[in-house]
């Protein structure tokens, strides 16, 4: 890859004419570009005519690049089926759940199921692979974009047919699926394969066991395409790192802990909530979960803006200085790129509002000048590639746990996972402490603390990893909710919460959701919000209770020794929870910086500390001023 961080992004030379390709290499010049996105969408260029492919057009692009000392990252388009394909494979366009089957002119107009697209995207990268696999521009592999959205589940026959194939592998016989899937309820019991269906909209609720084995069905057709382009290219250009672009804890449809294990080196695509007080603690989220993925590996930034995007209902341009606090901010929490979508406005089509780091106006334009003053810096920042980014607390994420909480008829609509998740990773950043996120099965033993918000789900293996760990001494804090369900969304058996009874030290009688908006006195001050429970304590120690309410006078914090370390529960969602984690961090030792403003984001990678300041008023750190909006790297 490119020596220090990459610079450059998205980039769709064949939207203009020859004057301004040959404009645009010198403008990457001037601003430092040395990576560039080629080719992501251009599959009816590459391939105007099944069979035929056309490669001159890329060959004089690929070569100009490379001798302005440009690298290239290059696309595989499987995103973007041409017309050609949805008329020779009608049946290849996919089906929503409603069953409606959707129209090309687009782009993710393929069933991830389908043997004819799969084939055609193999042969397309073998094509690309052939001519460009050794071209010593090409110095990373861009398979498909954001594998997961808009497209996630698809509803065709085909996906059905798969579906039971894959339901075949995974149970063996058809009995062990009624089991898993609890059919004796509304007696849904399946005698042959040839019976299950995809779980299609239904007047009332589907069962949610067929819901989960078919989001992770859907995960893994996804899954596959990457794994067959990925294969032909690492046969065709050995030793050139393959990815695909991630949209992290943005993306809910695709479990990205299995993805992060077959791609070379973790990419993310960030996009911040225009009208979000705060956005800056999701862009923060995004990135550590990033950084997780690759086992705390250095990842690559593939997609942000320089400004505005063009999908949001009011879309909100960058204030000034936020293009490049952005940029430092993904790069201060572990990314060895600063790489947008796009290098040039389009003048035309669906994203022609979308910002660029050249947009409508020119060069003689503020977010001309901030990007080259930023390639510039990054230029100086050489050093920080490669250089990690240390966490001693980790919070818990798992993909499955997310579908299965946000299926129907749960307790409380006002439990959803990434608001949960939220509240926990937003109290900690305003701590000053750096999160990494951990699947709940994985090896934990170098976290003082492990954070778990309402993990609904939970089998066997979390359920034993999440004990030995606190044995072992680790500090876990868990939340309501959790460790309800099994891998099939079946209670554990006896009382809740099943898997984590043990560990917490403590058992739940009976949730007691609150109405929309209301809230409860805890002893400890400040309220509880969303929940209340009935907490039966087993071994544990009440920390505070509720003071009002159904479970007045019941534990709502929990305390649990067990082994060398301790397990807190909290039974509700406190509007102090930045108090009580003060308490718990305190507790597992956790060292952060002390009387610093909440708006000054600290993070330390490698030798380097990063310091940016999101408030409205200048910050001293030791001896340090950060302007406001400002951002300094010691
Ligand atoms: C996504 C896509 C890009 C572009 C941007 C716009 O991240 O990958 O192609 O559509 O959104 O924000």
């Amino acid at each position: 890859m490119v020596q220090g961080i990459a610079f450059g992004g998205d980039y769709t030379p064949e939207q203009w004419p020859r004057e301004v390709q040959l404009a645009d290499v010198d403008l990457m010049r001037e601003a430092g570009v040395n990576l560039v996105s080629l080719g992501i969408f251009a599959w009816a260029l590459m391939e105007p005519r099944e069979g035929a492919y056309e490669f001159a057009w890329l060959d004089e692009i690929i070569d100009r690049l490379h001798a302005a000392g440009i690298a290239v990252d290059l696309a595989t388009p499987s995103a973007a089926t041409p017309a050609w394909f949805a008329k020779a494979y009608p049946q290849s366009l996919p089906v929503t759940r409603e069953g409606v089957r959707i129209g090309y002119g687009g782009r993710q107009t393929a069933c991830p199921s389908s043997p004819e697209y799969r084939a055609a995207t193999v042969a397309l990268a073998r094509e690309l692979g052939k001519r460009y696999g050794r071209h010593p521009a090409v110095q990373l592999w861009h398979v498909h974009n954001e594998y997961g959205a808009p497209l996630g589940e698809c509803y065709c026959e085909t996906s059905v047919a798969a579906f039971r194939e894959w339901l075949r592998r995974t149970y063996g016989d058809i009995e062990s699926l009624n089991d898993a899937w609890g059919t004796l309820f509304w007696g849904q019991r399946y005698a042959d394969w040839s019976e299950i269906d995809a779980p299609r909209l239904g007047l009332t609720v589907v069962n949610p066991a067929q819901r989960l084995d078919f989001a992770r069905f859907t995960n893994d057709e996804h899954l596959a395409c990457f794994i067959v382009q990925r294969d032909v290219l690492h046969e065709l250009s050995p030793g050139v790192p393959v990815t695909t672009n991630f949209m992290s804890i943005n993306c809910k449809s695709m479990d990205l802990w299995k993805w992060a294990k077959e791609v070379d080196v973790v990419s993310n695509d960030n996009y911040l909530v225009p009208e979000e007080a705060d956005n800056h603690i999701r862009l923060a989220m995004s990135a550590d979960m990033s950084r997780s993925l690759g086992g705390g590996r250095p990842w690559l930034l593939m997609e942000h803006s320089t400004g505005a995007v063009n999908w949001h209902p009011r879309n909100l341009a960058k204030r000034p200085g936020e293009l490049r606090r952005n940029s430092l901010a993904h790069v201060a929490r572990g990314s060895d790129s600063v790489l947008y979508f796009q290098w040039r406005a389009s003048r035309y089509g669906a994203e022609k509002f979308h910002s660029a780091m050249i947009p409508h106006a020119g060069t003689d334009s503020q977010i001309w000048r901030d990007v080259v003053g930023l390639g510039g810096e990054l230029r100086g920042l050489a050093d920080v590639a490669g250089t990690r980014v240390e966490s001693e607390v980790a919070i818990l994420w798992d993909w499955e746990a997310y579908w299965a909480l946000e299926l129907d008829w749960r307790p409380s609509v006002d439990v959803t996972f990434l608001e949960r998740i939220d509240e926990f990773y937003a109290a900690l950043w305003r701590s000053h402490v750096t999160v990494d996120f951990a699947h709940p099965a994985a090896d934990l033993s170098r976290y003082k603390l492990v954070v778990a918000p309402s993990l609904y789900l939970a089998g066997d293996a979390a359920a034993k990893n999440l004990h030995r760990y606190v044995q072992a001494g680790g500090h876990l804090l868990v939340s309501f909710f959790s460790g309800i369900v099994d891998e099939h969304d079946a209670i554990h058996n006896g009382p809740h919460p099943g898997a984590l009874r043990d560990t917490l030290g403590l058992t739940v009688e009976e949730f007691h959701p609150l109405p929309a908006g209301g809230s409860l006195p805890l002893s400890a001050g400040g309220h509880g919000r969303i929940w209340s429970e009935r907490v039966r304590l087993t071994g544990a120690t009440g920390h505070a209770t509720f003071a009002d309410g159904p479970d007045a006078g019941h534990p709502a914090i929990t305390r649990n020794s067990l082994g060398a370390g301790l397990a807190w529960y909290v039974a509700t969602a406190p509007d102090d929870l930045r108090g009580i984690l003060a308490t718990v961090l305190d507790t597992a030792g956790v060292l952060r910086p002390a009387d610093l403003p909440d708006a000054l984001e600290v993070v330390r990678r490698g030798d380097r500390v990063f310091l940016l300041n999101h408030g409205e008023t200048a910050v001293s750190f030791q001896g340090v001023t950060v302007a406001a909006g400002g951002v300094v790297i010691l």
